[in-house]
């Protein structure tokens, strides 16, 4: 049996995405082979296939952060997974293929009757954005937050989340996606004729708990003076170092110095960290379960409701990855690994 996978063989633009086959190999001990059904396109891949940040994946290698799929195969010493199993799981690179071989303890059970493009749309982005809100920031009800970039994939999660838990959101978009961060609740800032940090800081005059912050560069040092003591910035993506395929690495190294590691050395109160889905798994190795569960059946409850931009075959990963950079969009992009069925 063989499947198609997605590969970027050196860094560059969407172009360099190819589709190539492979033979699906026996699991080994402890692992699972899943059958992918959809897996997401995140605003992390094109700068990864870029090369445009200092750490993550870098090509050669698939891009993808998620799969979502079937079990078609079990190692031996694995138990509680069985062929034909829904499962769900992040990845650190390599989501964007049609079979995948996992650690099975990495595969999370995902509840009967969901939509496999729904569950894709929630794997990542619900995830990172429950451990922002819930382990790293540990936000109460009534607390008042900054949520950039917020008409993305990532963003409208976090505004869905922040609302379920009675938080207030400040979120920074684009005018043109004022009407999807309203509808959630949240008071719009449109970042491209307004200075973010003057309006929050004429309306927040305590300051704000939390700065969730993916834009990097000169946005991580504006959000984290908008804190109180006792806030915390959460960066946690560079989208600046990159507009119209220009990178600019600079800015990503000023933004980390200056907004993340510099404030660290000041005495007020405030505190700054960079996250990404991997950073509880040492001191809190339970969480990737536990998280990825509470979102799925928050999902299942209908308490969340991931918009999708666009479902799209796995073959036209580079077409998506250009959307994505054209940021035209609001939601997540979804692939589907067989479009027939
Ligand atoms: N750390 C992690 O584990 C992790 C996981 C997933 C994603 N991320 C990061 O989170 C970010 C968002 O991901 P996503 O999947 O939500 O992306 P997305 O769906 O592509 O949304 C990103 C949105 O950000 C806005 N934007 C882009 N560049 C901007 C800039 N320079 N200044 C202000 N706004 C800008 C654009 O909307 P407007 O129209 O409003 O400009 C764009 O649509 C990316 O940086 C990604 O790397 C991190």
């Amino acid at each position: 049996m063989e499947g198609r996978y997605i590969f970027a063989p050196r860094t560059g633009g969407p172009e360099v995405l190819e589709v190539r086959t492979r033979p699906v190999e026996p699991p080994k001990p402890h692992e699972a082979v899943v059958r992918v059904q959809a897996t997401g396109v995140s605003g992390g891949d094109p700068l990864f296939r870029a090369g445009a940040v200092p750490v993550g994946p870098r090509p050669p290698f698939t891009p993808g952060f998620d799969i979502t799929g079937t079990v078609v195969s079990v190692g031996d010493d694995v138990t509680g997974l069985e062929p034909g199993q829904s499962v769900t799981a992040l990845v650190k690179s390599g989501g964007n293929t049609e079979y995948i071989a996992l650690p099975a303890d990495r595969l999370v059970p995902v509840p009967d009757g969901l939509d496999p493009v729904e569950v894709a749309a929630t794997t990542l982005n619900y995830f990172i954005a429950h451990q922002m809100l819930h382990r790293v920031a540990a936000l109460r009800s009534g607390q008042r937050i900054v949520v950039h970039a917020a008409a993305g994939g990532v963003g409208i999660a976090v505004l869905q989340l922040a609302r379920l838990a009675g938080i207030e959101c400040y979120a920074t978009c684009s005018g043109g996606k004022r009407d999807s961060v309203t509808e959630l609740g949240a008071r719009h800032i449109d970042y491209q004729k307004e200075n973010f940090a003057d309006v929050i800081r004429a309306e927040a005059k305590d300051g704000l708990d939390a700065a969730l912050d993916p834009i990097g560069g000169t946005s991580f040092r504006r959000s984290y003076k908008l804190l109180r003591r006792g806030g915390i910035l959460i960066g946690y993506g560079q989208s600046q170092v990159m507009k119209d395929g220009e990178i600019k690495k600079s800015l990503g190294a000023v933004g980390l110095l200056t907004g993340i590691l510099g404030p660290k050395l000041l005495p007020d109160g405030r505190r700054t960290t960079f996250y990404n889905a991997w950073s509880l798994e040492k001191s809190q190795p339970h969480a990737y379960r536990e998280d990825m569960g509470e979102v799925l059946r928050l999902l299942k409850g209908g308490e969340i409701a991931p918009i999708i931009a666009e479902t799209m075959p796995l073959t036209d990963t580079a077409k998506a990855h250009e959307i994505l950079e054209r940021a035209s969009i609001v939601g997540k992009i979804v692939l589907v690994c067989d479009p027939a069925q």
